[in-house]
């Protein structure tokens, strides 16, 4: 506060020597323009004056010379005329000028003396004066003089009233800017800076009240980069303090205490001792793009990414991916490379590009038409093309090279490979670079041997992903499935017991790593908008209901969206009381929408919703909101806090991380998921109400049995299923991989 009144008088001072420098200035202009003026106008009326008097002076009588000099006795300002003779006798003069000024002939004498006009301004009884004398003449000879005086203390009075009304803006405005700078530093400056002091501070001494442990700092108008910034540290700091004391307590305790990103990371030095990760993927985790001249990023809405990202966090090291975005090339270096997350950087993004017939061929083409249909067994037939099949080999010797490219200096390098994009990269790296272990992770299911049997490179797939030392898959099923598929295809011995096959003298083990998220002291999935406030976001939704179900999928044919809003149909022919009182939610990120079969099922999802909507819909109250948008994590966890119900429906899902998100965002224990039984989340969290998405009429029941649940029957599985999610988090996922993969030598 001292500081802001030193401030402020700072400014009040040089204000006001501003002013007064300027009021010197205008004063002294306007004394001199006064002056002159009076002088001039002195001037002209004793020149006029002498016409009268001048001829014969010396014949006029005393008289006359005084009625010339009465005429002028009334004029404004005039203080009075007088006429000498050359021997300084006072001739005539006007009966109001002070008698003091017209026995004081000096002026007139000098005028007479010089023989030329005269004038000065003098001070009579405290009045300013301007007497003006001028020479009178009979012939050549100086007769006498004429003085004429004028009364000059108006000019005073003008600039007294100058630096009056000068003095008067100037307290006026110092007072006004003082006030207003006083407010400015102290509400724009002052408090949001000392704000963020003690946020730091708070965060520094661990003095964090519960509510205060929010990683958010409020935003202040013109420091947003600093509120950014101060947000990361004080995030940075409660992280490393929390996961500190974690440790501690385990030292102590010896407990098994929930994995965190700090133990990770301790963990990785200790069993890695230096080993370099890389993983590979085609999505990339961070992808940027152009809006009008500006470049933004976005994570994309990918399972896969959401469960990689907080691993590269804690352990460094580097993901190559497929560069996708708009604005992706602009902000690499020269090595296509860049730190990421953008705001704090961890580990290095190194992006591959893709040609168009290349994306074409092996994403949308063979990965997506192709294996996708083919392993999800969601009714959709699988498309294979020879041109798909050319390119995505193609494009896996492309990431091959990049790998091999980036490994090149690294002694047995870790390679996690990410999904069914790269089924052949395993081989091509394990050929080249046979010390590199490589571990595989699928993420989606795998079918049984019969399915996947219609794949006309069957083998070379199986084969490709036989170069890897491990193989996870998130179920047991699925490992089972893909050991028989390869004991069908390929020439191989398979170990039952260890879960290994053996091709051509080198073992892969297949097991099964149910993967998860971030979520271990529940400071993730707080809400870093600050408190969550339903009624305000039911306001913002522009609805009125008591119930909300929600669901959050990419727009996909294998999430069980049609099912669903089957299942909402029924659920609202059949408990007819829920009008008017429940809403569906429904956020749909789109997703590969260049490919048909995407782009028909956006449209049936459209038209379905509109159906329903037009069959139940009132003039205050509509049953479904939907909302085909990408949206970020920030504000789908708002959604998840709202949802009074989370319906996961998919008609089969490797695991499906939006369950788990739903439940980690649930800090308040309430909430009810209804989750599909061939996700593969329903394999851990058992106290969801499990269905079946196929069955309409089962979902709709579970609907209504979710929405009758008692508070603490819902906290109590609640609490379960979030005990489940923090003791099997990412952290102790990548933990078993990586620990797996290291024991493989
Ligand atoms: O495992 C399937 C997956 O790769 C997940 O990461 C994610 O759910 C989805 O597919 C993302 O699809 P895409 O990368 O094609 O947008």
């Amino acid at each position: 506060m001292k500081q802001i009144l030193a401030a402020v008088s700072l400014i009040v001072i040089i204000i006001s020597l501003l002013v007064v420098a300027f009021t010197v200035r205008q004063v002294d202009n306007e004394d001199q323009n006064l002056k002159i003026d009076l002088q001039h106008r002195t001037t002209l009326l004793a020149e006029s004056l002498k016409e009268t008097v001048e001829p014969n002076f010396i014949n006029k009588s005393d008289k006359y010379l005084q009625q010339v000099v009465e005429r002028f006795a009334n004029k404004e300002r005039f203080a009075g005329l007088a006429i000498y003779d050359n021997q300084d006798n006072l001739v005539a003069v006007t009966s109001t000028l002070p008698k003091e000024i017209s026995q004081s002939q000096l002026v007139a004498a000098h005028a007479m003396d010089e023989d030329k006009a005269s004038g000065d301004f003098v001070k009579f009884m405290d009045q300013k004066m301007y007497v003006f004398a001028i020479p009178l003449h009979d012939k050549d000879s100086v007769v006498g003089a004429l003085m004429v005086v004028q009364n000059a203390s108006y000019i005073d009075s003008r600039l007294t009233e100058i630096w009056r009304n000068n003095l008067i803006r100037l307290f006026i405005q110092a007072s006004l800017l003082s006030v207003a700078t006083l407010l400015i530093l102290r509400w724009i400056i002052y408090v949001p800076i000392i704000s963020l002091v003690e946020t730091l501070k708070a965060a520094r001494s661990g003095n964090l009240s519960t509510s205060a442990k929010s990683y958010n700092v409020p935003n202040f108008l013109f420091f947003s980069p600093l509120v950014r910034e101060v947000t990361n540290i004080r995030r940075s700091l409660i992280e490393a303090r929390v996961s500190a004391s974690e440790e501690a307590r385990m030292r102590l305790e010896k407990l098994d205490s929930p994995w965190t990103a700090e133990r990770l990371k301790e963990f990785v030095k200790d069993t890695l001792k230096g080993r370099t990760i890389f993983v590979v993927s085609n999505r990339e985790p961070y992808i940027h793009t152009k809006h009008g001249g500006r470049i933004s990023y976005y994570f994309p809405a990918s399972g896969m990414a959401t469960a990689i990202e907080p691993i590269m966090e804690a352990c460094g090291g580097m993901w190559i991916a497929h560069g996708s975005g708009d604005a992706d090339r602009l902000v690499v270096d020269l090595k296509n490379k860049i730190m990421v997350p953008p705001d704090e950087p961890k580990y290095t993004l190194r992006r591959v590009w893709l040609t168009p017939k290349e994306e074409e061929g092996y994403y949308y083409g063979f990965a997506n038409e192709g294996i996708w249909p083919l392993c999800h067994i969601a009714y959709t037939r699988p498309i294979f093309r020879k041109e798909d099949w050319e390119q995505y080999q193609k494009v896996n010797g492309k990431f091959a090279k990049t790998v091999l490219e980036e490994i090149k200096d690294f002694h047995r390098p870790i390679i996690l490979v990410q999904d069914y994009h790269f089924a052949l990269l395993p081989r091509m790296i394990k050929s080249s670079r046979p010390d590199a272990t490589i571990g595989f992770f699928w993420h989606i299911p795998w079918p049984n041997a019969e399915s996947f049997s219609i794949c006309p490179w069957r083998k070379e797939l199986a084969d490709g992903v036989l170069g890897s030392d491990i193989i996870g898959f998130h179920t047991q099923l699925h490992c089972n499935n893909f050991i028989e598929t390869v004991g069908r295809e390929l020439e191989s011995l398979i170990d039952w017991e260890q879960f290994a096959i053996t091709r051509d003298r080198h073992v892969t083990y297949v097991k099964p790593f149910p993967i998860s998220i971030a979520f271990s002291n529940g400071g993730e999935f707080q809400n870093n908008q600050g408190k969550f406030d339903s009624r305000q976001m039911m306001r913002d939704l522009d609805i009125q209901v008591k119930y909300v179900g929600l669901g959050v999928d990419r727009l996909d044919y294998t999430k069980g969206i049609l099912e669903r809003l089957k299942a909402i149909e029924i659920f609202l022919e059949r408990y007819t009381p829920y009008r008017g009182q429940f809403i569906f939610i429904q956020l749909a990120a789109p997703s590969r929408s260049r490919i048909k079969r995407y782009q028909e099922f956006a449209e049936e999802v459209q038209q379905e919703v509109d159906r329903i909507n037009n069959k139940f819909k009132t003039n205050r109250w509509k049953p479904i909101l939907y909302i085909p948008k990408h949206h970020s994590h920030e504000e789908i966890n708002k959604y998840y806090k709202l949802a009074d119900l989370c319906l996961v429906t998919s008609l089969h899902d490797g695991m499906n991380l939006v369950a788990k998100e739903y439940i980690a965002a649930r800090d308040d224990e309430k909430g009810v998921l209804i989750l599909s039984q061939f996700a593969g989340a329903s394999r851990e969290l058992k106290e969801a109400l499990i269905v079946n998405p196929y069955d309409a009429e089962q979902v709709a029941n579970s609907m209504h049995v979710g929405l009758q649940m008692m508070k603490v029957e819902q906290t109590r599985r609640m609490r379960k299923m979030r005990e489940s999610i923090k003791s099997h988090n990412i952290y102790r996922w990548s933990a078993e991989l990586l620990k797996t993969i290291v024991n493989l030598g």
